[in-house]
């Protein structure tokens, strides 16, 4: 069977961040990770906070460098900045003084995309979200689902093969997620990019995914694999009433919970030794 290349991939990757202040002893944020994506696939990473999650995006993206192993993007090195892939964070970072359209326009125009084509694709994904009608308006004009909006569909205007979300939808109301999530399941339905999602919603990670990665608790490792079987396309409103749902989701929870007892176990224990 032939094997094609994974979209992005990480092998055997350790991450040590040097310590600050007096006591500056290194911390292992990730130990031993290795996980791949393949094209296409929505791929969900969850996991106790603090497990380095957010740190295999970052590596991903090339805004950090691993202390060992490799992290590749269709087979090739990550090193330095990765502008090739999409990064969507908490933030919306939508530039205040530029309206909709033109924050929409921005991506295409860091691309290089002939301007001549800006306006046209702009208003194609601002219409697919349903913001048809508010092009002209500035970011404070908008509601916080709004801006997510915009700030997703500015990422995967630019047919990028690879986008990395960092919990997108953590700011928001529980009603205009759900939504926000139907809508990125659209749009990763028409162009099929490869996502990596890290999220700490169960719920959500269920509902997007094709698999979904679980860390442990710091230093961060891969601790299980789920396979996401679901059918697609799914009706993310009514997710948890979906046969398999229930099995899957407490499954996640429950290695969730151990890894939060283990890491609590640790620190009692750290704070023991010291005494
Ligand atoms: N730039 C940094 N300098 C020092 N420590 C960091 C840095 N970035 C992350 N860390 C530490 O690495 C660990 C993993 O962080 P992070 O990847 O943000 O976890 P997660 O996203 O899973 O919550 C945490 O203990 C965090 O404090
Ligand atoms: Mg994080």
């Amino acid at each position: 069977m032939a094997t094609s290349t994974p979209a992005v991939r990480l092998r055997n990757v350790y991450k040590a961040f040097i310590g600050q202040g007096r006591t500056a002893r290194p911390l292992l944020a990730l130990e031993d990770v290795s996980f791949a994506a393949r094209p296409g696939e929505f791929v969900g990473l969850v996991g106790p906070s603090g497990c380095g999650k957010s740190t295999c995006l970052n590596l991903l993206a090339g805004l950090t460098a691993p202390s060992a192993g490799s992290v590749e993007h269709h087979g090739a090195q990550v090193a330095g900045v990765n502008t090739k892939v999409g990064y969507i964070t908490q933030d919306d970072n939508l530039l205040p003084w530029r309206s909709l359209l033109a924050n929409v326009e921005l991506g295409l125009e860091f691309r290089g995309v002939p301007r001549e084509e800006w306006r046209r694709r702009a208003l194609e994904f601002i219409e697919l979200v349903g913001l048809g009608g508010f092009e002209g308006h500035y970011p404070h004009e908008l509601s916080g689902g709004m801006r997510k909006r915009a700030s997703i569909i500015r990422t995967l205007v630019y047919d990028t093969d690879v986008v990395l979300m960092d919990e997108p939808f953590g700011p928001l109301d529980a009603q205009t997620r759900v939504i926000l999530q139907a809508e990125l399941q659209k749009l990763w339905e028409r162009d099929r990019p490869t996502v990596l999602f890290v999220t700490h919603d169960l719920v959500e990670a269920i509902a997007l995914s094709d698999r979904i990665f679980v860390f442990t608790s710091r230093p961060g490792t891969i601790k299980r694999e789920y396979r996401v079987d679901l059918p697609r396309p799914r009706d993310v409103f009514r997710i948890h009433e979906t046969t398999g749902f229930d099995d899957l989701y407490d499954a996640l929870w429950s290695d969730i919970r151990a890894e939060i007892q283990r890491a609590r176990q640790g620190e009692l224990q750290a704070v023991e030794g010291s005494r």
